[in-house]
């Protein structure tokens, strides 16, 4: 049994150690930008996708040292989607992790930069991460990019403000999760699992609990903003219904998306089969993804 209270901790610890020593310091010039930057990075955040790929990377039997840089880059480039997701153009957020929005203390222009810094700073990261065999160099780059890009994050992200306020459908509420949230998590766990030197079987394994958990995780994230507190989430909560974004609760209602993100969960955990007793941290994951208040 993994106790992933104490599990959490500690990797969180350990990732926002990693992300602080190779953030550039706050005064280096240009000090507002460097400044902006590791304000979004380091004002807390659950770290889900970094212990993600930590965790895979130690279900396949790799060692943990070899995911921490990775898992600091993923960190990222999630902060990045962030800011630019919060800015007045997008989402319009004001509160993030319990604190006013970047745009909001550092002006738009700078709040724009200083996602565009995070996300090339990403890539810089995870270029001097190396998988281990049989995953050839260069294949942990292309994984982030590949989720990160038109064809992943940014995909989504762009049909889900093209979706505001139009008729809430399925395939249209699948489409912008599969692609806003879960390409992103899915990446995590797949790149953990080739710094840790993943078997293919164990890799096919970890994919299809990372885009079964990926989409429990944001159906989580829409049944948070329709039940829960800002005080508790640290944004603003109700806001998918005042904007009027196709959500999954949107779609099918609370009791529907409740169900389908255990019945998601339950299919991440048994995919795990293939890597027997080593994913106990995974399957706590998983479980964590739909338990959580925040
Ligand atoms: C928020 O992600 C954005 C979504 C994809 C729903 P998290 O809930 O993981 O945010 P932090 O990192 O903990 O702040
Ligand atoms: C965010 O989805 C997904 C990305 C940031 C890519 P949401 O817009 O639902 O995230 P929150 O609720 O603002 O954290
Ligand atoms: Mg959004
Ligand atoms: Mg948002
Ligand atoms: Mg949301």
């Amino acid at each position: 049994m993994v106790e992933l209270a104490a599990y959490m901790t500690a990797q969180r610890a350990r990732i926002d150690q990693t992300l602080d020593r190779f953030l550039p310091p706050a005064q280096a010039r240009p000090a507002v930008l460097h400044e902006a930057m590791r304000y979004s990075v380091l004002a807390g955040g659950k770290r889900l996708r970094a212990i993600l790929c930590v965790a895979a990377c130690e279900a396949v039997g790799g060692s943990v040292e070899a995911a921490y840089l990775p898992a600091a880059a993923i960190e990222l480039l999630h902060a990045y989607t962030l800011i630019h997701d919060d800015l007045p153009a997008m989402d319009n957020g004001t509160l993030r992790r319990g604190k006013p929005t970047c745009h909001i203390v550092y002006g738009e222009a700078n709040a724009i930069l200083a996602g565009d810094a995070l996300l090339t700073m990403a890539f810089e990261w995870m270029a001097r991460c190396t998988p281990r065999p049989p995953w050839p160099p260069g294949q942990l780059i292309q994984e982030l990019a590949e989720a990160a890009g038109s064809q992943g994050v940014i995909g989504g992200q762009v049909e889900d403000l093209a979706a505001e306020g139009r008729p809430a459908t399925a395939d249209a509420v699948e489409y912008i999760h599969l692609h806003k949230t879960a390409a992103l998590i899915r990446a995590a766990v797949r790149i953990g699992a080739m710094a840790g030197g993943a078997k293919e079987t164990e890799f096919e394994a970890l994919t299809l609990y990372g885009g079964d958990l990926g989409l429990a995780f944001q159906i989580a994230d829409d049944i948070l903003d329709a039940t829960s507190t800002t005080e508790a989430l640290g944004k603003t909560a109700g806001g998918d219904s005042i904007q009027e974004k196709v959500t999954w609760v949107a779609v099918f209602g609370l009791d529907a998306a409740r169900q389908k993100a255990r019945a998601l969960v339950d299919s991440a955990i048994a995919a795990l089969a293939p890597l027997r007793r080593k994913a106990g941290a995974l399957e706590a994951l998983a479980r964590f993804m739909v338990d959580r208040v925040s």
